[in-house]
C-alpha cells in the first residue's frame, strides 16, 4: 500500500484508522451482510449509526441540549443561502464580516434575502490579515452577525467570537471545525462541510438553537430548518455513508483526546511549520499579521511564481501532495487539519529545508 503526504484542502486527509475500519466494515456492516451503503436510512442498523454520530459530536464539542444537530447536504455553500432564509425574520439585516473568498460569498447569498451590513473588511489587501474589528460597528438592530472561523484560501483564522455582542452568532467553521474547543452556547448556529475535518464530501453539519428553529414558516421544505429538525435530519434521503464515516471519525478522535488532545497536536504542527517559515530565508508566511495566522491552512510562498511552482510540483514528486496554493491566492498552502499528523509535517519540514538548501 502506498500513502502519500496528503495536504489537501478538501475534499482532505481522513484518518489511515478510519478508512482501514471501513474497509474491514465494508461488505459485511455490523454482521447483516449488506454495507452500510446499501441498507435503508430507516433500517435499525443505521438509525443506531445516526443517532451514534450525534452523541459522539454533542460530547465532542459539549453541545448543549438546547442546540440541535442536523446532517444536511448541500455543502457550506448551500447554508450561504439557507442561513439569511431562516434567520432573516424579524429586521431582515444581518452584519457579515468580509475575512475572505467564503464570507464574501456567504454575503452575496444573504443580499438575496435581506440587508447586509459589511462592518469589517480586509478585502483590499487580498485577505492578508483579518479585518479589525470593534464593537462598536455592530450597534444597529440586526437578525444576526456571521463571520468565517477559518478563511481556508488565505490561511487566518479567528480566535473566537471576534466581538461582545447580544446578536445571534452564525460562524461557519467548515476548515476549523474539531480542531480547537470552542463554547458553543456562545454561538447561534454553526457549520461546516463536513470534507474537511469530519467525514468524505457530501454531509454538512449545522448546529442551531432552538429559538433560531421556525422562524419563517413559508420556506420550501428542504430549505426549513424546522422540517429537518422535526424529522431528525430524515426528511429525504441522508448521505448515510458520509454520516457512517464521520462517526468513525468521531470515534478516532475521542482515542485522541478529544477536541482537547487533537487541539495540542494541531499547535505543534502548526507551530513545527510556522517556526520553521519564519526561520527561513527562502520562504515566507503570506499572512502579514502572525497573531491572525490560522492553526488548519498554513500558508507560505517563495515570492517568486515560478520557483513556488517547482517547489508544487517537487514536493508531488516527493509523496507531498497538494501544496499548490488556491487559484486567487497563488504560493502554496499546507492544509493540515486533524487527520493530517506530525509526522506528514515533518516530512514537509525537512523536504522545504532540502528546497531551501538547493535554491
Ligand atoms: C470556510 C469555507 N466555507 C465554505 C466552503 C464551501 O464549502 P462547500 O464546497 O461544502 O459548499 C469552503 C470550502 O472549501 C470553506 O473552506
Amino acid at each position: 500500500m502506498k500513502r502519500v503526504h496528503n495536504f489537501a484542502a478538501g475534499p482532505a486527509a481522513l484518518p489511515l484508522e478510519v478508512l482501514l475500519k471501513a474497509q474491514a466494515e465494508l461488505p459485511d456492516f455490523n454482521g447483516i451482510g449488506m454495507s452500510v451503503m446499501e441498507i435503508s436510512h430507516r433500517s435499525k442498523d443505521f438509525k443506531e449509526v445516526a443517532e451514534g454520530a450525534e452523541s459522539l459530536l454533542r460530547d465532542l464539542m459539549g453541545i448543549p441540549d438546547n442546540y440541535r444537530v442536523l446532517f444536511l447536504q448541500g455543502g457550506a455553500s448551500l447554508q450561504f443561502d439557507m442561513i439569511p432564509m431562516n434567520l432573516m425574520s424579524r429586521t431582515k439585516r444581518a452584519y457579515y464580516i468580509n475575512s475572505g473568498n467564503f464570507a464574501k460569498k456567504a454575503a452575496k447569498e444573504a443580499r438575496l434575502f435581506g440587508e447586509v451590513i459589511e462592518p469589517a473588511s480586509s478585502e483590499d489587501c487580498n485577505y492578508s490579515h483579518l479585518p479589525l474589528i470593534s464593537d462598536d460597528m455592530f450597534s444597529e438592530d440586526a437578525d444576526y452577525l456571521h463571520f468565517t472561523y477559518n478563511n481556508t484560501i488565505y490561511g487566518t483564522e479567528f480566535r473566537g467570537i471576534p466581538v461582545k455582542t447580544d446578536l445571534p452568532v452564525v460562524s461557519d467553521m467548515t476548515s476549523c471545525i474539531l480542531s480547537e474547543p470552542v463554547d458553543v452556547s456562545g454561538y447561534g448556529l454553526i457549520y461546516a462541510g463536513a470534507q474537511k475535518n469530519i467525514a468524505p464530501a457530501g454531509l454538512t453539519v449545522v448546529i442551531v438553537r432552538d429559538d433560531l428553529i421556525g422562524l419563517n414558516p413559508s420556506l420550501p421544505s428542504m430549505l426549513d430548518y424546522a422540517v429537518h429538525a422535526k424529522n431528525d435530519s430524515m426528511y429525504n434521503t441522508p448521505t448515510t455513508f458520509a454520516i457512517y464515516m464521520a462517526k468513525l471519525v468521531f470515534e478516532w478522535l475521542k482515542e485522541q483526546g478529544g477536541v482537547e488532545g487533537i487541539h495540542r497536536i494541531n499547535l505543534e504542527k502548526a507551530d513545527m511549520l510556522y517556526s520553521y517559515i519564519d526561520s527561513s530565508s527562502l520562504f515566507h508566511g503570506i499572512v502579514d499579521n502572525k497573531a491572525d495566522r490560522s492553526i488548519m491552512s498554513v500558508t507560505f510562498t517563495t515570492g517568486d511564481k515560478d520557483l513556488d511552482e517547482r517547489f508544487s510540483k517537487e514536493a508531488e514528486e516527493n509523496g507531498l501532495t497538494n501544496l499548490k496554493g488556491h487559484r486567487i491566492a497563488g504560493g502554496m498552502r499546507a492544509s493540515i487539519y486533524n487527520a493530517v499528523t506530525l509526522e506528514d509535517c515533518k516530512a514537509l519540514v525537512d523536504f522545504m529545508k532540502e528546497f531551501e538548501r538547493k535554491n
